[in-house]
C-alpha cells in the first residue's frame, strides 16, 4: 500500500491504474480508523475496485470552537489498519494542498443540508460537499463509499453528485456498531468510561422509536416524543430527535413510507449522532 501526499501523485497513480483497466473506488475519511471505516474499504475492494482511501481532517467542515485541532490523528496506526482492510493507496494531503492560499470556491447543497446537523453546525455540510467534490475531481473514481452512520451527509453527497452531474456511483454501507449497539465513531475516543455507558442512550432511544413504529404507531410526533424521552438520561443533552422520510429526509406528520429516525446528543463535551431506518 502506497501513501501519497500530493494531488499530482494521486492523479498519476489513477492514470496508471486506469491504463491497466482498473476501476477506482474512493473511500473519503478523516482518519483515526475504526471498524466502520474498514468496512467501507472492504466493500470497495470486494466490489473489485482499486481502493483509494483519503485521510484529511477537513478544516472547512469544522465550526469555530469545534474539535478540529484535537480531532484524533494517527497515520501509522491508520496505515496499518487500512492495509489489512485491502486499501491500495492512502491519499493524505496537507491542508495547504487542498486549500492553497487564495482558495475561494465552495459547494452549497440546498434543502437536505438544512435542519438536523445543518442547524447545529452552520457551514458544516458546505465544507463536506466542497471537500468531497474536490476529492471526486482529484481521484475521478467510478464509485465512492460512505457510511449510513452519517445519514444526512449521504443525502447531501447524493444530491451534489446528481445536481453537478458527477459520474460517481455512491454506495452506502450500513452502520457498524459496537457489541452493545453504540455506533462506531472516531469521536467515541473522547468518552470517559462513564460517558461511554451513557452514550448508549442514543441507540437505545432509536430502538425504542423503532419498536413503536413496528407496533403500529404512525404519528411522527409521538415517535419523536419517545426518542426524546429515551435520551432523557443522566449525562446526555439532547440536540435533536426527529423522524423523517428515509428517501429524501422530508419532514412527515404521518409515517407512510420508510422512515429514518435521527438523533444527536451531547455526552459530556462530545457530540454524537446516530440513526435507524425503519421500514413500514
Ligand atoms: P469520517 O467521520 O472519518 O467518516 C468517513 C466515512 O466513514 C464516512 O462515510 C462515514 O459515514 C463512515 N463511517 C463513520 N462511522 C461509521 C460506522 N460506524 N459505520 C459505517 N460507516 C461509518 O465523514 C467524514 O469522515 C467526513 O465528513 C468526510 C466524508 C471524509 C468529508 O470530510
Amino acid at each position: 500500500m502506497e501513501i501519497l501526499r500530493t494531488i499530482t501523485e494521486v492523479r498519476e497513480y489513477v492514470v496508471g491504474q486506469r491504463a491497466r483497466g482498473a476501476r477506482i473506488g474512493l473511500v473519503p475519511t478523516m482518519g483515526y480508523f475504526h471498524a466502520g471505516h474498514l468496512e467501507l474499504m472492504r466493500r470497495a475492494g470486494g466490489a473489485g475496485y482499486t481502493v483509494v482511501v483519503s485521510i484529511f481532517v477537513n478544516p472547512t467542515q469544522f465550526g469555530p470552537g469545534e474539535d478540529y485541532e484535537r480531532y484524533p490523528r494517527d497515520l501509522a496506526r491508520d496505515a496499518q489498519m487500512a492495509q489489512t482492510a485491502g486499501a491500495d493507496v492512502l491519499f493524505v494531503p496537507e491542508a495547504a494542498e487542498m486549500y492553497p492560499s487564495g482558495y475561494g470556491t465552495y459547494v452549497q447543497v440546498e434543502g437536505v443540508s438544512e435542519g438536523l446537523c445543518g442547524a447545529a453546525r452552520p457551514g458544516h455540510f458546505r465544507g463536506v460537499a466542497t471537500v468531497v467534490c474536490k476529492l471526486f475531481n482529484i481521484v475521478q473514481p467510478e464509485a465512492a463509499f460512505f457510511g449510513q452512520k452519517d445519514y444526512q451527509q449521504v443525502m447531501v453527497i447524493k444530491r451534489m453528485a446528481a445536481d453537478l452531474n458527477l459520474p460517481v456511483a455512491i454506495t452506502v454501507v450500513p452502520t457498524v456498531r459496537e457489541a452493545d449497539g453504540l455506533a462506531m465513531s472516531s469521536r467515541n475516543t473522547y468518552l470517559s468510561p462513564e460517558e461511554r455507558r451513557q452514550a448508549l442512550a442514543l441507540y437505545q432511544a432509536l430502538r425504542l422509536g423503532e419498536r413503536l413504529i413496528k407496533s403500529g404507531e404512525r404519528r411522527a410526533a409521538a415517535v419523536e416524543t419517545a426518542l426524546r424521552e429515551g435520551l432523557q438520561k443522566p449525562g446526555v443533552r439532547l440536540d435533536y430527535a426527529e423522524v423523517r422520510r428515509a428517501g429524501d429526509l422530508a419532514r412527515v406528520e404521518v409515517i407512510e413510507d420508510d422512515a429514518v429516525l435521527l438523533v444527536a446528543a451531547w455526552v459530556g463535551q462530545t457530540r454524537l449522532i446516530d440513526n435507524l431506518v425503519v421500514g413500514v
